[in-house]
């Protein structure tokens, strides 16, 4: 069945941080859907037709749903946890709270609980870290699949460091995940990233694992953190002293590549840099998560300048939002921070276009040329009184996406899509 999708419709095609020519907007657009495709994007007045099924979400604006390329599914009750930085808040809340997901009955609840979240927060496809619980994995993908949605998950292999009841061993992370892959990996819109959380949580018996895992399935993701906080990096080269540093330890079990999702990235040597680009390998900026913890700035414009290619997440829940407008808010303070600059058509390519080439998923979703999916979200600038008085001003699209960076979150979603299905009861 067709239908017609009418708004203000925005897409990319370009980044804008390379060329002038990178956007398309129509006033009166439409996006022409059948069977969760995108079949044509135009002005409504060129696909409309009679007996075609239309719903118009005029004053808003339509785009292409928002990728998360970094959220932990089972730090839903995580988030806003108290004044730790990074391996006091692991110890004291996070692990301890990931513990519960071996629990019968509760990965299930919770996969209903963060898919509605994602998509309330305009968000269509992310890309998980899940509990060390295979069955969180299970769970996730199964409501993903149930609801056409995109995700792109996989269960942390961690063997060291923390406590028994989030722990695997080489062999049940190699043996899980590989189940996982055969089971999920390609079964509709589900992919499979092999997911060593750490250096610090795996020794390098499971490194090797999650390397041959990598060799045997390279059409997967590998996704991890790196260098995100002083202490961390301390103590993760005092666990591999051979290691030239941090980034070396990943790229001596044969994990770097442009499948490979590295959170954080913040505290790079110019080695590790180099590499990155060399590799193809993809630094994740995390700036709510960044902040909250204490963590650091990324360093946007150098790791680009170098052929760095990043991704933009939330890292829920050391990341304080699900929404990527909040995280592009606080993106764009980092960066002032570091006298560089997010202008808005770059932020909002950066969630949607951007973040699909980050994962090389750019012909599927993030944006809205034929063939895509119509993995849709519909936004309006003027969900609060205060956004509404500060519109009033606003006299550029760029300037209405501004304000939506730096004031929207999911009171600004009206609609969310997925593969051409509306996933808000009431909009
Ligand atoms: N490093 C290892 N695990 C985690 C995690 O769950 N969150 C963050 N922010 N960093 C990590
Ligand atoms: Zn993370």
């Amino acid at each position: 069945m067709q239908q017609l999708i009418r708004g203000r419709v925005l897409g990319f095609h370009a980044d804008p941080n390379d060329t002038q020519d990178n956007h398309r907007y129509l006033e009166d657009g439409a996006i022409l859907v059948e069977d969760g495709r995108i079949l044509a994007v135009g002005d409504y007045a060129d696909l409309a037709r009679e007996g075609l099924a239309e719903i118009d979400h005029r004053p808003h604006l339509v785009m292409p749903g928002f990728i998360d390329t970094h959220i932990h599914f089972p730090q839903l009750q995580v988030i806003a946890s108290w004044g730790a930085q990074l391996l006091d808040w692991l110890n004291t809340y996070t692990f301890p709270e990931e513990a519960r997901f071996r629990q019968q009955g509760h990965a299930p609840a919770m996969a209903e609980a963060f898919l509605d979240l994602l998509t309330d927060h305009g968000t269509t496809t992310a890309v998980a870290f899940c509990s060390v619980h295979k069955q969180s994995a299970e769970a996730l993908f199964s409501a993903a699949h149930a609801r056409n949605m995109a995700m792109v998950a996989g269960k942390v292999m961690m063997d060291r460091n923390a406590p028994p009841e989030v722990l695997d061993t080489p062999r049940q992370g190699y043996d899980d995940s590989k189940a996982l892959i055969e089971s999920w990996h390609g079964k509709g819109r589900q992919r499979y990233a092999i997911t060593p959380r750490f250096a610090i949580t795996s020794t390098p018996e499971q490194m090797e694992m999650a390397g041959t895992l990598a060799r045997e399935h390279p059409d997967c993701h590998v996704q991890t953190h790196l260098s995100e906080n002083r202490d961390e990096i301390d103590f993760t080269l005092s666990l591999y002293p051979q290691a030239r540093d941090y980034l070396d330890i990943y790229e001596s079990y044969g994990l770097l590549s442009d499948k490979l999702l590295l959170g954080h990235s913040i505290h790079l040597r110019p080695r590790e840099i180099a590499r990155m680009a060399e590799t193809g390998s993809r630094a994740v900026f995390c700036p709510t998560s960044n902040l909250f913890l204490g963590s650091g700035l990324f360093d946007e414009a150098g790791l680009r300048a170098a052929g760095v290619v990043s991704g933009i997440a939330t890292d829920v829940g050391g990341g304080t939002s699900y929404s990527m407008l909040q995280t592009l808010n606080e993106g764009y303070k980092i960066l002032q921070l570091r006298g560089q600059k997010l202008t808005p058509l770059s932020a909002f390519h950066w969630i949607t276009r951007g973040n699909a080439l980050a994962l090389g998923m750019a012909d599927q979703i993030g944006t809205l040329e034929p063939g895509s999916m119509a993995d849709l979200v519909v936004l309006d600038a003027r969900a609060t009184p205060a956004m509404a008085l500060r519109m009033d001003r606003a006299e550029t699209l760029e300037q209405e996406l501004f304000i939506l960076q730096i004031m929207g979150d999911d009171r600004s979603i009206c609609q969310t899509y997925v593969a051409g299905k509306p996933m808000k009861k009431h909009s």
